[in-house]
């Protein structure tokens, strides 16, 4: 008792105390964007499915609670972990058409038509999604198809009631979706958002899925009926895909791209992701600074972690791209002689200024990451996306699937920004069947060969430093794995010059130290959507507080639990959910 009352006194001094303890667990966790979806992946856990089986299930269902960002008509990358140790990388990302050249996006005169590369059919590349998890089950699952894709079938059959997190996207999305009839009959009710407690049905939605688990998506949707109706509707919007587009693809996998910060290891997405080389590159700069000492958000931490991330982005901008066309210096890029060199570059006292300037883009996207452990510890991360929210803004007849924009990620032109402002080079040109380069980061950590973090979140090019925030804040900070994800984040990616900052990021007195050294701000309110989960503890280094007097509440493992899960406290609707 008097313990209790120790630890009541102590809570008001500590600086993240206030953030609610993650969601504790014996037998298992489902962290997703939509807590239907999560229900439905826990659901699979109990029944006897494996992290895999959950994850096609909640893919599918995710398409149809989540449907801005879940998808069949988008793509995606899951790095896995399994409970035996071996680990792999899923490549199930959209590819480009085959008629799809490097100029597609440009006029006559060279110049940039920016709109094209990222809404209507032209800004569609070749789907991947349906494959991929499909390729997830057969190669890693253990239940039938039939049953993964029931829960999904039936929420787009039935519809589902909607909440208040739910409703949010269609409230700040009404004038787009009025714009876009095929998505407003689906999505708005006589042309107005739709309120909580309404109820969403998607029976075209539900009649698509219901063909690929009868049939299986190669016979219902890349050579099948699906396929056919999605090339006739390219074809009458100005798109290029073709039924030869969608015979063609492919899931790869790939080697994942692997590093070591601070006694843990880290394993996350390779090309044609830039996310796993540039977060690592990130960490083995900061590798050579103690942020533990300097303290979460000093003066001393912001200015070497936006210089890490300056360096990084650069490097990432210029020489990554879609390992089938291109030579990704990943090695060279995570190496401790790059990093010793860019740590060398770095002024302790002033804001390295990045060469060349740019036109700036308007960001306005969306996509998803979930992140499951099963009780025998195999472990999935998956991060998939339509890019822009709602993706081109196309449905294909009648066959209820949004399609992706994902063509808008490619360089539309070179030294021109993207829709995330990122300015990329050739590495990341447009040719035909080519993959565009991805900021998707999908992420494991181990530590002596056990599993220890599962993460990743949507947010275009700020993906990198989310995931990366994640794993200083936990390693370094000491953070639960919800104070982690929740705690305000900071982005800088060389060109904008500029380095973002959430709300309530830095103290007025930091930031005035900082802008003497030269940096520029910008307020961007809130971004992002982790979902994340640890294992064996809530905290990484609650172990080193010595006595459990001096542990937060929130960082108290109940002592049954063994898997901790934290859905981002800026996502509405998503929940982490445990399987008992
Ligand atoms: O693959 C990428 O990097 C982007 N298409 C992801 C888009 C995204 O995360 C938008 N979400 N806010």
């Amino acid at each position: 008792m008097r313990l209790f009352f120790a630890l009541l006194l102590l809570l008001p001094t500590l600086a993240r105390a206030a953030d609610p303890a993650p969601v504790a667990s014996a037998g298992g966790m489902v962290v997703t964007a939509q807590h239907l979806a999560s229900e439905i992946g826990a659901d699979i856990l109990r029944r006897g499915g494996n992290a895999y089986d959950a994850a096609v299930a909640v893919g599918y269902a995710l398409a149809v609670v989540y449907p801005e960002a879940g998808n069949l008509g988008g793509g995606g990358f899951m790095t896995f972990r399994k409970a035996n140790g071996e680990t792999g990388f899923v490549d199930f990302r959209e590819k480009a058409p085959l008629a799809a050249t490097p100029t597609m996006y440009q006029d006559g005169r060279g110049h940039l038509r920016p709109g094209l590369a990222i809404h209507g059919w032209l800004s569609t590349a070749v789907p991947g999604s349906p494959a991929g998890l499909e390729f997830i089950r057969t190669h890693y699952g253990t239940l039938d198809r039939a049953t993964l894709m029931a829960p999904a079938i039936r929420l787009a059959r039935d519809g589902f009631v909607l909440t208040q997190g739910d409703t949010q996207i269609f409230d700040a999305m009404t004038p787009y979706l009025r714009r876009e009839p095929a998505l407003a009959a689906i999505f708005l009710h006589d042309g107005a958002a739709p309120r909580p407690g309404d109820r969403l049905v998607q029976p075209d939605l539900a009649r698509s899925l219901q063909q690929i688990a009868d049939q299986g998506p190669d016979r219902a949707f890349y050579h099948g009926p699906i396929g056919a109706e999605i090339a006739q509707a390219s074809k009458a919007g100005g798109g290029l895909i073709t039924e030869q587009d969608l015979a063609h693809y492919k899931v790869r996998t790939l080697a994942p791209v692997e590093c070591d910060y601070r006694g843990y290891h880290v394993i996350s997405a390779p090309p044609p992701s830039s996310g796993g080389t540039t977060v690592c590159e990130i960490l083995q700069i900061l590798s050579g600074y103690d942020l533990h000492a300097m303290g979460f958000h000093s003066a001393a931490e912001i200015h070497v972690l936006a210089e890490a991330m300056r360096h990084a982005f650069i490097d990432r901008n210029d020489r990554l791209g879609d390992p089938d066309f291109w030579k990704n210096p990943v090695a060279e890029l995570i190496g401790p002689e790059h990093a010793r060199k860019i740590r060398s570059e770095i002024d302790p006292l002033r804001a390295t200024p990045t060469p060349k300037a740019a036109d700036e883009a308007q960001e306005g996207a969306n996509t998803t990451h979930y992140s499951i452990v099963d009780a025998q510890g195999n472990a999935a991360a998956i991060t998939y996306t339509l890019n822009a929210w709602f993706g081109s803004g196309e449905i294909a007849g009648h066959t209820g699937i949004v399609l992706n924009d994902e063509m808008g990620d490619f360089t539309g032109k070179l030294g021109a920004p993207n829709m995330f402002g990122l300015v990329q080079g050739k590495a990341n040109e447009i040719a035909p069947g080519k993959t565009p380069l991805s900021s998707m980061a999908p992420t494991i950590v181990t530590k002596d060969g056990k599993l220890v973090m599962v993460v990743g979140s949507p947010g275009g090019s700020r993906i990198i430093t989310i995931v990366l925030e994640a794993l200083v804040n936990t390693i370094d900070h000491g953070m639960t794995i919800q104070e982690a994800i929740d705690a305000p984040r900071i982005h800088e990616q060389g060109l904008p010059d500029v380095v973002l900052l959430e709300r309530g990021a830095l103290s007025p007195d930091t930031r005035a130290i900082l802008e003497g050294r030269g940096y520029k701000f910008r307020d961007t309110g809130y971004w992002g959507c982790a979902e994340a989960i640890l294992v064996g503890t809530p905290a990484l280094t609650s172990q080193d507080y010595g006595n459990a007097g001096a542990l937060p509440l929130n960082a108290m493992p109940p002592p049954w639990a063994k898997i901790f899960g934290a859905h981002d406290v800026r996502g509405g609707a998503g929940a982490a959910v445990a399987v008992p």
